[in-house]
């Protein structure tokens, strides 16, 4: 795998190559960052949620959206699933500092 970008995550700066083949969840974990994540990264849970501060990702997948429109208002602008996303260049995003509610309870 060839790096298209960098990752800079929100709030703390933390910055890696973006690789296109990957989750911004598996890019998390490859740098042992503490991610949310509940369900296994499949899309049934919401807790993995990150903001797309700028940059190109990849558009929704179908089980993901299907997840948005299960939870309308669970979702805030800009938000997708960080087990689905995959970086296209450089993208910033932000992790919320509040624990992010398992949409399953
Ligand atoms: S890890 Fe559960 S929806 Fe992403």
């Amino acid at each position: 795998m060839k790096p298209t970008g960098t990752l800079t995550w929100l709030p703390d700066g933390q910055q890696q190559p973006a690789y296109t083949e990957l989750t911004m969840l598996s890019h998390a974990m490859n740098v042992d960052r503490d991610h949310p994540q509940a369900c296994g990264g499949h899309s049934e849970c919401g807790t993995c949620r990150v903001r797309i501060v700028s940059g190109a990702v990849s558009p929704v997948f179908p089980d993901e959206r299907l997840l948005m429109e299960d939870f309308p208002g669970s979702f805030r602008p800009g938000e997708r699933l960080a087990c689905q996303v995959r970086p296209v260049g450089d993208v910033v995003v932000e992790v919320s500092i509040d624990e992010i509610q398992d949409l399953r309870d």
